[in-house]
């Protein structure tokens, strides 16, 4: 049987890469794996698996169709997972211009090349073809106490980055609609677990407490995340991809709603127990109050039983667990952390490519 290949886009981000490395541990596939390489993308995140012949990684941009019509032409794939994208809300607020980029054209443009290359298959491989699109959960904007977003729920994004995520999740279904690819829409809550770039919540304040500087909690600390480790993410979307129906949407997520303080308090007990910091002291008491974010989103929380009662995915960690190995891989990887917050890891892109080229 021939092996068969899936585009993954955005494969040496945190959840980009959680998915290559499953899909080589777990899967018989091929995967190409693109990515821009921007401040986020670290390819010391996929050491596991650069060597492994299934894999094949290219630094490319989604928004290069040039490279993008080379790429499909000469890999063939089966399928395109796309994750590539600005990730980052706060620094959506400071420069949107990378959020319109990406996240909006690139997806445009994504979507035509798949188009122009889907076009070119024959019927049975056009009919089994999947172009799986993955978003978040912010894009339906903020809960009040009561409810759960489910996959009826109406778009209300707030932030530019939710703003550019919504756009390109519209994009994606009218090309679905209007073109017939084959598109599956997944929109997941809040992510953690190892390799998250620390300026996520959950790895800032690991690195924060480890260096013993402070843990700015926005406004009160009373808004309320819905958190996911990342490995029951991409198992998620590996069952959407495989057996999810073209056209549908499906919301991914931990029922697990927490308040940052709750996510904070938990973090710091359990660098107590398996970090203390000496003296007696907790870590509890580098928490710091600092000004809200413009706009921050009070609770975000999902309906996850769409995905549960059609393909029978459930996440197999809880908080607790999930929580308790992403404080120990930190721990474990203090190499990993230290070439980020250098910036050494970005030496690989320095000296394979140009200036001209560099991100
Ligand atoms: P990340 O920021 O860690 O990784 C994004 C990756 O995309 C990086 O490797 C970056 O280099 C690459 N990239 C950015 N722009 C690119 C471009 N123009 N061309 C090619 N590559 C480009 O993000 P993440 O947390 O892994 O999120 C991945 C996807 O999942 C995103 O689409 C995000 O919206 C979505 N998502 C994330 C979460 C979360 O909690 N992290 C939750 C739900 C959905
Ligand atoms: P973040 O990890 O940036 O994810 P998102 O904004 O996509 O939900 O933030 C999670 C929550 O933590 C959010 O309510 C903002 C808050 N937060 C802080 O309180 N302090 C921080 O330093 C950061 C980065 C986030």
């Amino acid at each position: 049987m021939s092996l068969r290949t899936v585009l993954v886009t955005g494969g040496a981000g945190f959840i980009g890469s959680a998915l290559v490395r499953m899909l080589i541990a777990e899967s018989s596939w091929c995967i190409v794996n693109i990515d821009k390489l921007t401040y986020a993308g670290n390819l010391e995140s996929l050491s596991q698996v650069m060597n492994n012949p299934r894999q094949v990684f290219s630094r490319t941009d989604i928004c290069d169709r040039d490279a993008l019509d080379r790429l499909f032409a000469e890999h063939r794939p089966s399928g395109v997972i796309h994750l590539a994208a600005e990730s980052h809300v706060d620094r959506s607020i400071h420069g949107p211009a990378d959020f319109i980029g990406s996240n909006i054209v690139g997806t445009y443009t994504l979507l035509e090349a798949t188009r122009a290359y889907w076009m070119s298959l024959a019927t049975g491989d056009k009919s089994a073809f999947r172009f799986h699109h993955v978003s978040t959960d912010e894009v339906y904007g903020s809960l009040g106490a009561e409810g759960l977003f489910t996959e009826a729920t109406a778009y209300s994004p707030n932030s530019p980055y939710s703003a550019s995520k919504a756009s390109s999740d519209h994009l994606a279904r009218a090309w679905q609609q209007t073109y017939g690819l084959p598109v599956l829409v997944t929109n997941c809550s809040n992510n953690y677990g190892p390799y998250q770039f620390p300026e996520k919540l959950i790895p800032l304040m690991i690195l924060n407490a480890l260096r013993e500087k402070p843990l700015p909690i926005y406004g009160q600390g009373d808004n309320v995340r819905d958190w996911l480790y990342v490995d029951d993410h991409v198992r998620a979307l590996w069952r959407v991809f495989e057996k999810g129906l073209p056209g549908e949407t499906y919301n991914i997520g931990g029922h697990n709603e927490k308040t940052n303080l709750e996510v904070v308090d938990t973090l710091c007990a359990l660098l107590d127990e398996l970090r203390p910091r000496g003296d007696g002291r907790r870590y509890q008491e580098l928490k710091t109050f600092v000004a809200d974010r413009p706009g921050h989103d009070r609770r975000y929380a999902i309906d996850a039983s769409k995905i549960e009662h059609e393909l029978g995915w459930v996440p197999s960690e809880s908080f607790q667990s999930g929580l308790r190995k992403t404080v120990a891989w930190y721990l474990a990887n203090p190499d990993w952390i230290e070439h980020v917050v250098s910036g050494e890891y970005r030496s690989w892109v320095k000296q394979n490519y140009s200036d001209r080229n560099a991100a």
